[in-house]
C-alpha cells in the first residue's frame, strides 16, 4: 500500500514537471494579453501553446506558432522574447517509444526574422544534449546563422545532430531533393551523415504515426540510434579516406574504388551567375551534367545536395562516390561557411584540390560571403 502511495506520488510528481513546462510557456503568452492585441489574442494564443509542446505535435507547430504570435501581438521587444522562449522551448517525447526528439526541417520556419537561429532545448536524457542545451541557452542572447536554413539544420551546424528530421506537413524532411529549388526542403536534406537513410526511414515512420493533435500518440517505431551512429561512423570513414586522397590530379578518383561516372563533382563561387549583380557570389555546380535544373544558390549546402542527388540519378557514379560526396556535403554542412574557402573545401573534398572556382572570370571585386 505504502509502495502504492509512493509510485503514485511518483507519478503524479513526473505529470507535474511535464505540464511545467507547458505551463511556463502558456503562461508567458497570456500574460502578454495585457498589453498586446485584440482583446482575448494573447489568451488564445496561450490556449494553443499546449498543444504544440505536446510529444504528439508535430515538430514545427510550434515554430507556426510563435510567428502567429508575433503577427498577432506585434513585435513589441516583450513579445518578441516570449515567442522566442517558445521556440526554445523542449517538446515533450515519449522516451518509451523513441530515444531521440524530432526537429523541424522547414527552412522557412520560423518566418520571423527576430526568431530565427533560436534552437531548442531538448531532454537530457539524449546523447548531446549537453551541447545542445548549451547552444540553445546561447542563441536565445545571440541567434546562430540561420539564412536559409531550418532548426534541424542549424542545430546540425552547431553540433548536435541526434534527431530526426520531420516536415511542416508531418512527412520525413530527410527526403527532401534539392532539384525542386526549394531552399528550405534542399538544406533540410543536407542534415548530417548521422541523420541519413536510417534516420529518414525512422523520421518517415514516426510522421506516420504523429499525427498534428493535442493527444499525445503512442509512436509505434523504436529509433535505430545504432543504426544512426553506423551511418555516421562510415561517413566518418569516407571522410577520412576522402582526406587522405587530396594530392590527387584534377579529374582523379578521390580514392581507391571511388567513381564519380559521368560527372566532375565540383563546385564554383562566382559573382553574376543567373542575372545577379556583379558583386553577389552565389555557389553553382560547375558540370553542366550535374548543375543541369538547379538555380545557383547563396547556400552551398543546396548545391552539395543536389551534386550528391545527380552523382546517384545522372552521373553513373558508384555507390563508393556517393558515400564519399554524403560526407563530404556533411563536412560542409559542419562548417556553416558560405566563400570561396567553402568551395575549395568541398572540391578538395572530393579530390579536386586547386579547382578553379571562377572558371566563368567574373569580377572578384567584393569577394565575401553572403550569410
Ligand atoms: C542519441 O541519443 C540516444 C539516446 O540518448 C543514444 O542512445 C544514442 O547513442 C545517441 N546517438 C548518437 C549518434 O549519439
Amino acid at each position: 500500500m505504502l509502495s502504492n502511495i509512493v509510485l503514485i506520488a511518483a507519478l503524479l510528481a513526473g505529470v507535474d514537471a511535464r505540464f511545467g513546462k507547458e505551463g511556463a510557456a502558456q503562461q508567458g503568452i497570456q500574460d502578454l494579453g495585457n498589453q498586446f492585441g485584440s482583446p482575448g489574442a494573447a489568451a488564445t494564443l496561450a490556449g494553443q501553446s499546449p498543444g504544440v509542446l505536446l510529444a504528439g505535435a508535430n515538430a514545427c507547430a510550434k515554430l507556426v506558432l510563435a510567428d502567429k504570435i508575433v503577427t498577432e501581438l506585434g513585435t513589441d521587444p516583450k513579445v518578441i522574447a516570449v515567442a522566442a522562449a517558445l521556440v526554445a522551448a523542449e517538446k515533450n517525447f515519449n522516451p518509451f517509444a523513441v530515444s531521440i526528439p524530432s526537429i523541424c526541417s522547414d527552412a522557412s520556419l520560423p518566418a520571423t526574422a527576430a526568431l530565427r537561429g533560436i534552437v531548442p532545448l531538448i531532454d537530457p536524457a539524449v546523447t548531446g544534449s549537453d551541447v545542445e542545451n548549451a547552444n540553445s541557452a546561447k542563441s536565445l542572447i545571440k541567434p546562430f546563422s540561420a539564412n536559409g536554413l531550418s532548426v534541424a539544420d542549424v542545430m546540425a551546424a552547431n553540433g548536435f545532430t541526434n534527431f530526426t528530421l520531420q516536415a511542416a506537413d508531418g512527412t520525413a524532411g530527410g527526403a527532401a531533393k534539392a532539384g525542386n529549388a526549394n531552399a528550405g526542403k534542399g538544406a533540410a536534406a543536407t542534415t548530417a551523415a548521422a541523420t541519413t537513410a536510417a534516420a529518414a526511414t525512422t523520421a518517415a515512420a514516426v510522421a506516420t504515426s504523429a499525427v498534428a493533435s493535442c493527444v499525445p500518440v503512442t509512436l509505434t517505431t523504436t529509433v535505430k540510434a545504432a543504426a544512426s551512429t553506423a551511418a555516421a561512423t562510415s561517413a566518418a570513414a569516407a571522410a577520412t579516406s576522402a582526406a587522405a586522397a587530396v594530392g590527387g590530379n584534377k579529374g582523379s578518383a578521390v580514392a581507391a574504388g571511388v567513381d564519380f561516372g559521368l560527372c566532375v563533382p565540383t563546385i564554383k563561387f562566382e559573382a553574376g551567375l543567373n542575372g545577379r549583380k556583379a558583386t553577389e557570389f552565389t555557389f553553382q555546380a560547375i558540370d553542366p551534367l550535374v548543375n543541369k535544373g538547379q538555380q545557383e544558390a547563396l547556400n552551398p549546402n543546396i548545391i552539395t545536395n543536389r551534386i550528391c542527388d545527380q552523382l546517384g540519378n545522372v552521373c553513373k557514379a558508384n555507390q563508393a562516390a556517393k558515400d564519399a560526396c554524403l560526407a563530404a556535403k556533411a563536412q560542409i554542412l559542419a562548417l556553416g561557411t558560405r566563400d570561396k574557402t567553402t568551395a575549395d573545401a568541398w572540391n578538395t573534398a572530393l579530390g579536386f584540390p586547386g579547382t578553379n572556382t571562377n572558371p566563368d572570370n567574373a569580377p572578384q571585386a567584393g569577394l565575401v560571403g553572403h550569410s
